[in-house]
């Protein structure tokens, strides 16, 4: 780790303290557990594609050589979480209600290159916020395998994962120091800004879209019951059945009964 990261790394392993009551719930039921383990596998195997393609966008010899390691390390990644996630459902009984509530914003898995655009990025930058990330779900693992020690086999999983993950955060700042000697500390903050920017936006969608769902509830039991005792007084004055029109309308030219 280097000195400009250490700040991040104590606010991240803070913060996971801080949640770890959190992620205890969370991972404490064994159907989520699956899910999520399915999930993190899909965002791994996300990841590893997006280290490919980098690999091919990069000039630089050493780099491509380990985001193609990276990348193959991913794909085990998501294998492994695979295997294990589908191994955990088997070992279950059918869920009694269908429960799809998954907690992501608060227990996410490796975010990766997340919704960086590869082809735009420079190495340094990339580097940068390779090494964040790598660096976040370092952290993360550690808290997950932590909170998991009742189910032995995905801990298991968790802390193995965990050994490339500290290689990735290591190799990432050593390139990020190669590529750019004299910057690499605003690469960094950079990076930092731009991972805080989407973390907020992730966090506005998910409050946008709860207030929806409340918004929504007051509007059904609060305005229109109303309405709907409105109409219901009004059904009650009208007649039933067939009704004789009214002496006004029978004459009516404007009308065809
Ligand atoms: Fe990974
Ligand atoms: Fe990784």
């Amino acid at each position: 780790m280097g000195q400009g990261d250490s700040p991040q790394k104590k606010a991240n392993g803070g913060m996971e303290w801080v949640l770890r009551p959190l992620h205890r719930w969370v991972w404490s039921d064994p159907h989520r557990r699956a899910q999520k383990l399915l999930l993190f596998a899909e965002t791994e195997a996300d990841g590893g594609r997006d280290l490919a393609r980098a690999s091919e966008l990069t000039e630089d010899g050493l780099l491509r050589r380990l985001y193609i390691r990276h990348a193959l390390d991913e794909a085990r990644h998501a294998e492994m979480f695979r295997q294990r996630g589908r191994a955990l459902l088997r070992s279950l009984p059918a869920p009694a209600g269908a429960s799809t509530f998954q907690a992501n914003w608060l227990a996410p898995g490796e975010r990766g290159l997340d919704d960086l655009r590869v082809e735009r990025e420079r190495d340094a930058s990339l580097l940068a916020f390779l090494h964040l990330s790598e660096s976040a779900a370092a952290q993360r693992f550690t808290a997950y395998s932590d909170v998991v020690s009742g189910d032995p086999e995905t801990r298991d999983v968790f802390r193995t994962i965990l050994r490339d993950e500290a290689f990735h955060m290591n190799y990432t700042v050593a390139q990020l120091k190669r590529v750019a000697p004299r910057n690499h500390g605003t690469k960094l903050w950079l990076a930092r800004g731009s991972r805080l920017w989407k973390g907020y936006l992730r966090i506005s969608t998910a409050v946008a879209g709860a207030m929806g769902a409340v918004m929504l509830l007051v509007q059904y039991f609060v305005l229109l019951p109303p309405f709907a005792l409105l109409a219901k007084r009004g059904a009650r004055n009208e007649p039933e059945g067939w009704a004789k029109p009214s002496r006004n309308e029978r004459g009516s030219l404007t009308s065809q009964y």
